[in-house]
Order: C-alpha cells, then structure tokens, then sequence
C-alpha cells in the first residue's frame, strides 16, 4: 500500500459543538497523520466551487449554505491508503448508516449535517487539497 494525502474538512455543525480535537483524535487513533491544518469561514461562493461537482444535485442549495454558515476547519491526511483509511474512520455519508466507533455514528446530526468530508479517490484528492492549501503548507 502506498502513503496517500487525502482532504479532509471537518464541518460547521462540528467546529461548533467544539468536536475538532475528538474528531482529530479519530483520525491519529487511526494512524492518519494531520500534515496541514486551518480553520476557515467560507463564503457560500467559495462553497459552491468546492461543491461544484454536485450542482445539479437536489440538496445543492441546502450543502452550500450549510458548509458557509460557521467554521470549518480544512485539513491534509496522510498515511497508508489514507483516502480509503479516512473514508472509513468517517462512516458513511448518512449517520443512520453508519458503523459503530466511526465519526459520523457518534457525531453527525444527518445526512446534511455529517461532520466531516474526505475525498473519495487520488484525482479528486489532489485537486482539493490544492484548493486549499500551496505546496508550502503541506508539511508531512
Ligand atoms: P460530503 O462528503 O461532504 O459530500 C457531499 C455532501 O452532500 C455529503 O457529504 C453530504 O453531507 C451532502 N448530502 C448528500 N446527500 C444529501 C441530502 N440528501 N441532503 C443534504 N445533504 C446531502
């Protein structure tokens, strides 16, 4: 398996019940190192760029505003196989589905207000990360 970075953003509904440090917590416990780390207030333009893949999607609206309404915290995973690694230290999207221990089971509100988001391959990993952080800020 191959050492991978992923991007990770821990969400509005969590910065705000000050989940940050537990959440964090989930990632080191399993062995995904945090190289990069800022929290941010999103503008919903800056939102919707992100989101830009699911525009068409029904809940468009409702994820933007959602991801622009508080502070987020945007950070760089980086371990063995990190992408699939914080894919399943998150749970899945609906914490209704989610496995037991994983964050979005003990933390996320709903399907909107889950938590957490990581990226779901190399491609898109690469480009967020980019998004949001210069070379120089990678510090691995
Ligand atoms: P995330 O991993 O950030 O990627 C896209 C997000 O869309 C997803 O997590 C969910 O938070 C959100 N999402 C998916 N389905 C719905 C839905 N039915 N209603 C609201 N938000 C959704």
């Amino acid at each position: 398996m191959a050492i991978e970075r992923t991007l990770s953003i821990i969400k509005p509904d969590a910065t705000r019940r000050n989940l940050t440090g537990r959440i964090n917590a989930k990632f080191e416990e399993a062995g995904l190192r945090i190289i990069a780390q800022k929290r941010i207030h999103l503008t919903l333009a800056q939102a919707q760029k992100f989101y830009e893949v699911h525009r068409e999607r029904p809940f468009f609206g409702e994820l933007t505003t959602f991801m622009a309404s508080g502070p987020v915290v945007v950070q760089v995973l980086e371990g063995e196989a990190a992408i699939t690694r914080n894919r399943e230290v998150m749970g899945a999207t609906n914490p209704a589905n989610a496995a037991a221990g994983t964050i979005r089971k003990e933390f996320a509100l709903s399907v909107g207000e889950n938590s957490v988001h990581g990226s779901d391959a190399p491609e898109t990993a690469a480009v967020e990360i980019a998004y949001f952080f210069s070379g120089l800020e990678l510090v691995g």
